[in-house]
């Protein structure tokens, strides 16, 4: 095997000795994290490339002539590289790097919503993260632009006819999310990008979670933008990426002014770098895009479909245990979804489960997940969610099944 095989067979319990965080105990109980679509741990590799950017090879990148300037570019700019081709992207010049997907998706409601004219239309879903809904109804108060909602079916699937009975002239953008953070729902990307296509409308992807959870080549998916985060990805807070398609960034216009992103400066005007740095004024994230390329590599170790597999297993076990409780309502039973599990109990509010949970040291996220408008279409205020991340075990699914049990029993 060279180094560059992803591992098939998957070795959970040395995966898990690169978590020092896993050794952890909560309320004298070994911790089990199913909070990873929230953000995931952090394995030794990506922890030691932050300790050290700053203990050797610290500097601002770009600006200097010094050998640690030097080192620093090398390494941020490497992670763009290895980001490019972990999504398949054709060159590095089409990765802005930014703090996150949230970043991302107000990069291109203030750049690209520069372009859209009162009475644009842009097409959002039901299933959508908060930080895919306000940046764009920010820019509809701005221009007079028009959001249209797309309704997700009874099982959280997207509904694919009402979203083509949408489409019309006017719409120049389809913004959605690529895998639900709530529901695990996969939403079918080529099929959302070919409608748009045929109606002349650009695609933002969100892929927070199915950057983490299955295979992406945004090329192949052939969408105008793709946003994803690293902390969910095993990397640190505070980096992440937006893609853009063939010239879109040379197109486009800046969205934040400052340092690093001009070529030339004078008192009445000025002008804009080139791509990709056109888009990324000010010092940024250096170490934690660094931290973002270890992470990658980690990632890369192992086998992409292999990790789904493993996943969805888990996934199964936990769905099948929580089914079988009565009072549950299982909110997303999508058949192609990721290793994401939400639903409500009768009788019983999502936050005292959750944090009943905590005490025998199963950590799940309990709330609204950022997506309220969802949250109304299946006539709850919250929910519990468990979800999964390759270091977890079935042996954890069924810990996290029979806390569940006792919570239940102690609030019903
Ligand atoms: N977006 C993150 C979540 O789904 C915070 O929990």
């Amino acid at each position: 095997m060279t180094a560059h095989t992803p591992i098939k067979a998957l070795d959970i319990a040395a995966i898990r000795s690169e978590f020092p965080i896993l050794q952890r105990e909560i309320n004298g109980k070994p911790l089990v994290y199913l909070d990873n679509a929230a953000s995931a741990q952090k394995p030794e590799a990506v922890i030691e490339a932050l300790s050290n950017v700053y203990r050797h090879s610290y500097a601002n990148v770009h600006r200097g002539l010094h050998t640690l300037a030097n080192e620093a570019t090398e390494a941020f700019e490497g992670a763009r590289q290895k980001i490019a081709d972990f999504l398949g992207a054709q060159n590095a010049a089409q990765i802005v790097l930014t703090r996150g997907a949230t970043e991302a998706i107000n990069l291109v409601a203030n750049s690209f919503g520069q372009t859209l004219e009162s009475g644009d239309e842009i097409i959002l879903s039901q299933m959508e993260h908060h930080s895919n809904i306000i940046p764009w109804q920010l820019l509809a108060q701005r221009t007079g632009a028009v959001i249209r909602w797309c309704p997700v079916t009874q099982t959280g699937e997207l509904d694919y006819d009402a979203l083509m009975g949408l489409m019309s002239a006017r719409t120049r953008l389809v913004a959605m999310v690529h895998m639900s953070n709530v529901l695990g729902t996969t939403n079918d990307a080529s099929r959302i990008v070919k409608m748009a296509r045929d109606n002349g409308a650009a695609v933002l992807l969100d892929g927070s979670q199915s950057a983490v959870h299955m295979p992406v080549n945004v090329t192949e998916l052939g969408c105008d933008f793709f946003v994803f985060t690293g902390h969910k990805l095993y990397g640190p807070s505070g980096a992440g990426a937006l893609y853009a398609s063939g010239d879109w960034l040379d197109r486009l216009p800046p969205w934040q002014g400052g340092g690093e992103m001009i070529a030339d400066v004078h008192e009445d005007h000025s002008t804009w770098a080139d791509v990709p740095h056109k888009f990324e004024a000010g010092t940024p994230a250096i170490a934690d895009v660094i931290g973002l390329g270890a992470a990658i590599d980690w990632v890369r170790r192992f086998d992409r479909i292999a990790v789904m597999e493993h996943e969805r297993a888990l996934l199964d076990r936990a769905t099948q245990g929580v089914s079988a409780m009565p009072g549950i309502q299982l909110i997303g039973t999508a058949q192609d979804k990721g290793a994401i599990l939400s639903f409500a109990m009768e009788g019983a509010h999502a936050h005292d489960l959750a944090q009943l949970l905590d005490k025998y040291g199963v950590a799940v996220r309990a709330g609204h997940h950022c997506a309220q408008p969802l949250m109304r279409r299946f006539g709850v205020d919250s929910t519990v969610r468990a979800s999964f991340a390759i270091y977890n075990t079935a042996d954890e699914v069924d810990v996290f099944l029979e806390a569940l049990h006792k919570a239940k029993s102690f609030l019903i």
